[in-house]
């Protein structure tokens, strides 16, 4: 099966020069010999059939484009067809706001979204333009998830499965894997991959760069796939899965003043420096416990998230706000703060407080 979209030409050469010459569609077809009065062009992922014979009204052509000279133009057709280029939305950039901003998304005051197949969505950034994805996603209960092989073009993407399982296969890395609680992986760009299922009520957060990322189904290929790959590298970026049973915990810093622990996840090799992922906790003391200060060792972050995997912490900044309590699922952006502008704490956490950390690099440190 194959559609058409068809284009009245009453103007017929001048249809044909147009679709040809200008826009660079192939001819198809054109018939019949003695007197054209139809041609099918193919080109791009659309057919035409240009109609010599037919009324029909004018119709309008978005065309994707990264070549910056066909930005912004219009071009008028046969019958009135319109061609306008425009930034490809994967390249489109989503101007982020460059003030500071802190805010606590508190699960209690949470808006959910209900996406597909029952899928839950908690957006965790504050109201504002900025070019990231910060999402807190459930999918209640058990069973298989209508997932198909697809892949995205984002620049940066890890999932951190909070609760729950999941079984996932991705492209070269050989059979599908249960992702655990405590699992983190990094999906490179254009890498493959399906959710096959989901156990326990699913939860996992997920960050992605930018906001403006574009989600393509790939038929043709069937995960798990022949090929065996798993140093394979997408784009700059390899595929990494950080299990949480083999987490290592270790304190970051010479700082003698560091009264928590960090288990890292490989994510900053695996994604060339384009983020981190890093999961703190206080360390057990006899001694009054120092304030749990997370503040990523560079101050070079334009984004910072911190997720409240279990436990309770008050969090404290310098600049004067009142101590919040933050319990498990709040969340914490900092977005275009230095350590220079604000200093942070987590003070008098809990036991078993644990928090997930991502971060993404200042954009103007980017290789
Ligand atoms: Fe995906």
């Amino acid at each position: 099966m194959k559609f058409h979209l068809v284009v009245s030409s009453p103007s017929f050469d001048k249809g044909i020069t147009f679709f040809r010459d200008e826009l660079g569609f192939t001819l198809e077809k054109i018939t019949p010999s003695e007197d054209p009065s139809l041609a099918v062009f193919s080109g791009s992922g659309i057919n035409i059939c240009l109609d010599k014979t037919i009324q029909a009204a004018p119709v309008t052509l978005r065309v994707s484009t990264d070549n910056k000279d066909l930005l912004g133009i219009e071009k008028i057709g046969p019958n009135g067809t319109k061609v306008i280029y425009e930034l490809a939305p994967s390249t489109v950039n989503i101007p982020t706001l460059q003030q500071a901003s802190v805010d606590i998304n508190e699960v209690d005051k949470a808006h959910w979204t209900i996406g597909r197949a029952g899928m839950k969505y908690r957006n965790l950034l504050p109201k504002g333009s900025w070019d990231y994805v910060a999402s807190h996603i459930q999918i209640p209960g058990s069973g298989t998830v209508p997932d198909w092989v697809h892949y995205h073009d984002a620049q940066f993407q890890v999932i951190y499965c909070y609760k729950g399982s999941a079984k996932l296969v991705y492209e070269d890395q050989g059979q599908p894997f249960i992702f655990n609680e405590g699992d983190c992986v990094l999906q490179p760009p254009h890498i493959r991959h399906q959710v096959l299922e989901s156990y326990e009520d699913l939860e996992v957060v997920e960050i992605a760069t930018p906001l403006q990322h574009s989600t393509y189904s790939d038929h043709e290929m069937k995960l798990p796939n022949d090929t065996f790959d798993p140093d394979r590298n997408f784009q700059g970026q390899n595929f990494i899965w950080s299990r949480s049973s083999d987490r290592v915990w270790h304190h970051g810093s010479s700082d003698s003043n560091l009264s928590h622990e960090i288990s890292a996840t490989g994510i900053d090799q695996a994604s060339a420096q384009r983020g981190n992922v890093r999961v703190l906790r206080p360390v057990k003391t006899d001694q009054t416990p120092m304030p749990l200060v997370p503040f990523p060792e560079k101050s070079t972050h334009d984004f910072v998230l911190w997720f409240v995997l279990a436990g309770t912490a008050f969090f404290e900044r310098s600049n004067g706000a009142a101590l919040q309590r933050v319990s498990e699922s709040d969340a914490i952006t900092l977005i275009n703060v230095s350590q220079e502008d604000m200093s942070v704490a987590f003070r008098d956490s809990s036991e078993d407080f644990a928090l997930l950390e991502v971060c993404l690099p200042n954009r103007a440190s980017e290789s």
